[in-house]
Order: structure tokens, then C-alpha cells, then sequence
């Protein structure tokens, strides 16, 4: 019997996550080291990043810690350019994931100050744009690059919960992938927005609490999302079999939301 061959296989290639040292980052770089990547783990927290890499090393992966906030175009520039020299590689594939400001707070847009609207675009169009930016023509000049931007169904569906700026942001950085998805496509360059819905870790409380059993239930898979099933689909978009897939926002939510 010929052995199957194995799908999805990321060996050699380099892999920068954003705002991996907690939540849905941390699922997101241990499936794509799983796969072989070669992981630069990045937080606004140095902390964070440093034990986040710490234990995917320990794991036996290879992972280097790069704290840097995205918002400072200069710092992600510096910090990319070192941790590329570490790994002898430039950066292959992109997970644009930061993209909770610290401290984001729930309030409709009437209650919301204006001093607040800058920093949801800041972080999630800005700060995306400079990671983007940093990488992108290193991407291009080697002739292969996956870009994966995670945003929210909020980008694409109003919510009265009080995410108004947040949910424009992600719709503001979504326009920009289809545009660099059409401007890097010859180029061996994918860009695909991943667009999560109800995780675990949104909700206050385990499986046991009826809010999270509710919650739980108003998704037709009846349960919420979790970091591994984000990194299983970074997986795939970031791999050699998703060559043809370019442009697009793919769902993530469970069914909870179908277009
Ligand atoms: N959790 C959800 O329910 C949910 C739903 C839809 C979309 N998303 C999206 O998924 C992504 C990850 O969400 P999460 O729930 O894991 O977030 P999280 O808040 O748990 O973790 C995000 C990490 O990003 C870091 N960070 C914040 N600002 C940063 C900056 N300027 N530079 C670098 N790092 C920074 C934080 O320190 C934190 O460790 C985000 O883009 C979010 O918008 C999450």
C-alpha cells in the first residue's frame, strides 16, 4: 500500500503570529509549528511572548519571542528584520491576529468617546497595514507568501452590543486584503481574512455556567469556538494546498452565521 501523502506540511517555512501570547494566538502558532513552521511569536507583552515561545521551545518547536506593538510602524520594522536574521528566513507566512485593543471596553456608539474611535483603527487597519508592510515584499521577491488577517463577523454583520468601532475596523482591513490579494496574486502571494465567531474565551465561565450553555446553544455546531479550531484554519490558508484561495473572508462561527 503507498503511503499517504502528508497534507498540509509547513516544514521550513516561517511563520509570524501577532498577539500570540494569549487566546486564539496561542492555538494558532502551536498548529502551525505542529506543522513544522518555524514560529515568531509576537504581543504587545513581552512577558507574554516570552513564555508563549517558552513553551512551544520546550514542546520541541522552533519558536522565537518578538514583543513589538503593531501600531509602531518602526518597531514592527526593527523587530521583524531581527527576528528573520534569528531564524535565517525571511517571513512566509503573516497571521495578522492582534486585534482586541487592552482594556476594549462594550459601548454603543453614543456613549462612545470620540478620543476612542482611533484606537480600533489604529490596531486592526493601521497596525495590520505595518505588519503587512514589513513583510509583503520579502513575500513577494521569494515568489510564495500567505497573508491571514483574523477578523470577526462583526465586520459583515451590525450587532447592537456595543462593538460598533471595533466591527468597523474589521471591515476596513477586510476591504484592504481584497485589494492586496489582487495587487500580489502573480506573485505567489495569497491574502484571506478569517472571520471567527463566538469563541470560548469572549464568555465569562466554563462549560458548567448557563451563560456559557446558552450561548453555547445558539450556535447550530452547539458549542463555541476555540483556539485550536482557529489554528486548524490558519493551517490550511497558510499552506501550499490553498494556492487557489485568494481574496476572500471565510466564516469561522460554528454556523452561527451563513452567507
Ligand atoms: N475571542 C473572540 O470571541 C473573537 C471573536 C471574533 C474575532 N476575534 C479576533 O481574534 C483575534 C484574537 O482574539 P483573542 O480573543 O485571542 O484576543 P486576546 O485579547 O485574548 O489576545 C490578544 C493578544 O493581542 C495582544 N495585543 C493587543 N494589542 C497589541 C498590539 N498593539 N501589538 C501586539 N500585540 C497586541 C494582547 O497583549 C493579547 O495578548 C483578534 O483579532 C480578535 O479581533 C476574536
Amino acid at each position: 500500500m503507498s503511503e499517504a501523502a502528508a497534507l498540509f506540511d509547513l516544514t521550513g517555512r516561517v511563520a509570524l503570529v501577532t498577539g500570540a501570547g494569549q487566546g486564539m494566538g496561542v492555538g494558532i502558532t502551536r498548529a502551525l509549528a505542529a506543522q513544522g513552521a518555524h514560529v515568531v511569536v509576537n504581543d504587545l507583552d513581552p512577558v507574554k511572548a516570552e513564555t508563549a515561545a517558552d513553551l512551544l521551545a520546550a514542546a520541541g518547536f522552533t519558536a522565537v519571542a518578538a514583543p513589538f506593538d503593531i501600531t509602531d510602524a518602526a518597531a514592527v520594522e526593527d523587530a521583524v528584520r531581527r527576528a528573520e536574521d534569528q531564524l535565517g528566513h525571511g517571513v512566509d507566512i503573516l497571521v495578522n491576529n492582534a486585534g482586541v485593543p487592552v482594556g476594549m471596553a462594550l459601548g454603543s456608539f453614543r456613549e462612545l468617546d470620540p478620543a476612542e474611535w482611533r484606537r480600533y483603527v489604529d490596531l486592526n487597519l493601521y497596525g495590520s497595514l505595518n505588519v503587512i508592510h514589513a513583510v509583503i515584499d520579502g513575500m513577494c521577491d521569494r515568489g510564495w507568501g500567505r497573508v491571514v488577517q483574523i477578523s470577526s463577523g462583526a465586520g459583515r454583520t451590525g450587532i447592537a452590543f456595543g462593538i460598533s468601532l471595533y466591527g468597523a475596523s474589521k471591515s476596513g482591513i477586510e476591504g484592504f486584503i481584497r485589494h492586496l490579494s489582487q495587487e500580489v496574486a502573480r506573485s505567489g502571494v495569497t491574502a484571506n481574512s478569517l472571520a471567527l465567531g463566538l469563541m470560548a474565551n469572549a464568555v465569562p465561565g466554563d462549560d458548567s455556567s448557563p451563560a456559557v450553555g446558552a450561548l453555547a446553544r445558539s450556535v447550530p455546531i452547539g458549542r463555541l469556538g476555540t483556539p485550536a479550531d482557529v489554528g486548524a484554519a490558519v493551517t490550511f490558508l497558510a499552506s501550499d494546498e490553498a494556492a487557489w484561495l485568494t481574496g476572500q473572508t471565510i466564516d469561522l462561527n460554528g454556523g452561527a452565521v451563513t452567507n
